[in-house]
């Protein structure tokens, strides 16, 4: 693991998005997999900047992105589907229908994993996959269980992870209980993998997840047996280690 300290949040997201560029400027027609939340946001951000001053060009890159909330439509406003939209897509420019992410509005899940597992396949797999780092560890929505689940399917959300999202919804009664997460084989056959973590309240978690034992109960700390994997976090969420 490659562990590249930032200063702060804005440091992490400039860092972050130099890799990406870097990643397509490299290989044009990378497929990208891609996180929500809010540690990615100042990435896609910096790499709008990039791309509006002419030094990203997205023709040629697919994406595919980790999870999506069950239930929620395309155009509600909490999907990771408008997400996306709102904080990339609608400011890049990728292809039509270059982007794919989990069908949260189709309710047969056996279709909608099996689908997205053969979306990715068929991509030729992903090259750089982005990751944020949930507070319990969760990657994608890959939450803590007793084993690690491999393929894409559909979780029960941890209390936590409702409760930790709940700030983007009117209330934590409104958050989905269940979503289409990519598995953690998925995730792990990406080529390359780019963690970013930021804040003191991701401090302990950072260090179980990639300085702890490798346990389905702190999913991300499979990423140890990752061959190329770089971890960019700011100083405070570098604090325990
Ligand atoms: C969310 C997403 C994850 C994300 C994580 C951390 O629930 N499903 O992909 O990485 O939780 O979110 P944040 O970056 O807002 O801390």
């Amino acid at each position: 693991m490659n562990l590249i300290k930032a200063k702060d949040y804005e440091d992490m997201s400039r860092k972050a998005a130099n890799l990406i560029m870097a990643q397509v400027t490299l290989k044009p027609d990378s497929v990208l997999g891609l996180a929500t939340g809010s540690t990615p946001m100042g990435t896609y951000q910096q790499l709008i900047g990039y791309y509006r001053q002419g030094d990203l060009d997205f023709s040629g890159v697919r994406t595919v992105n980790l999870d999506e909330y069950r239930g929620l439509s395309r155009t509600d406003s909490q999907s990771y589907y408008y997400f996306m939209q709102e904080h990339l897509f609608s400011q890049i420019n990728l292809a039509p229908g270059a982007s794919f992410i989990p069908d949260g509005t189709n309710d047969d899940a056996a279709a909608v994993c099996a689908d997205y597992e053969e979306t990715i396949r068929a991509l030729g797999g992903v090259d750089l996959q982005l990751l944020g780092l949930g507070n319990n560890g969760h990657i994608g929505f890959n939450e803590p269980a007793e084993v690690f689940e491999k393929e894409t399917h559909c979780v029960d959300l941890a209390q936590s992870t409702i409760e930790a999202n709940s700030r983007f919804f009117a209330s934590v009664d409104e958050v989905p209980t269940q979503a289409y997460t990519m598995g953690i084989r998925t995730i792990m056959k990406a080529k390359k993998i780019l963690v970013i973590v930021n804040g003191a309240g991701k401090a302990d978690i950072l260090k179980q997840a990639f300085y702890g034992p490798i346990t389905p109960k702190v999913p991300a700390s499979i990423l140890q047996l990752h061959p190329d994997v770089t971890v960019i976090a700011d100083e405070a969420a570098c604090g325990k280690l």
